[in-house]
């Protein structure tokens, strides 16, 4: 069973998912740390009411990247983390990171990229009026949301659409996705 290290800053609502399929069985791998940027996310509060371990920092109270990575690496290798999933972690992973789980970080994007790039890609979509949009899993580099495309689905957006409409329609399809590329990319 493989070991995944999941980072969000916020809601924790793909974290969710994750922890569900893992329970459901239909995702063979297990949480061994849940990593926060934000010491107030809901995703913290979710992971330990779990029992999960957890690394929370604040970006603030360091000097640079660079040496919150740093810990970041030496909790990742206590937990003998094999992949970090990226699910709604605001930030961009510096190379620290980037060096030592090489292949291993992915990410889900609210859009179909490389449409929609950075902060509010939802907002940016209803705000462009277009007709579909989509999710998107990638591999991470030192881009913001460059890195290969693993899996992609599109999402409509309807004329009757407000903003929260297509954010609930959004991750209904993030929620799916994410468990189902997650455990393919296991298998291989
Ligand atoms: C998700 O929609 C995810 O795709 C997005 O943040 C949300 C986190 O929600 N990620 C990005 O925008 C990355 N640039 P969650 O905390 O409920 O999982």
């Amino acid at each position: 069973t493989k070991h995944l290290a999941v980072f969000a800053s916020g809601t924790g609502s793909n974290f969710d998912a994750i922890q569900l399929a893992i329970e459901a069985g239909t995702l063979d791998a297990a949480i061994t740390l849940v990593v926060s940027d934000v010491p107030t996310s809901a995703v913290i509060d979710k992971a330990k009411r779990k029992g999960l371990k957890t690394f929370v920092f604040d970006p603030k109270s360091y000097p640079n990247k660079r040496v919150f990575e740093i810990e970041i690496v030496e909790a990742l290798q206590e937990a003998e983390a094999d992949f970090i999933i990226l699910a709604g972690y605001m930030r961009l992973v510096g190379p620290t990171l980037l060096h030592a789980y090489e292949g291993k970080i992915i990410n889900i994007h609210p859009s179909l990229l490389p449409s929609f790039k950075g902060l509010d890609a939802i907002g940016q979509a209803f705000d462009a009026g277009v007709k579909i949009t989509g999710v998107t899993i990638h591999y991470v580099d030192e881009g913001m949301d460059t890195g290969r495309i693993i899996a992609q689905e599109a999402v409509k957006v309807s004329d009757t659409y407000a903003r929260g409409d297509l954010q609930r329609a959004i991750q209904v399809v993030e929620h799916q996705l994410y468990p189902a590329t997650i455990q393919s990319l296991l298998q291989q």
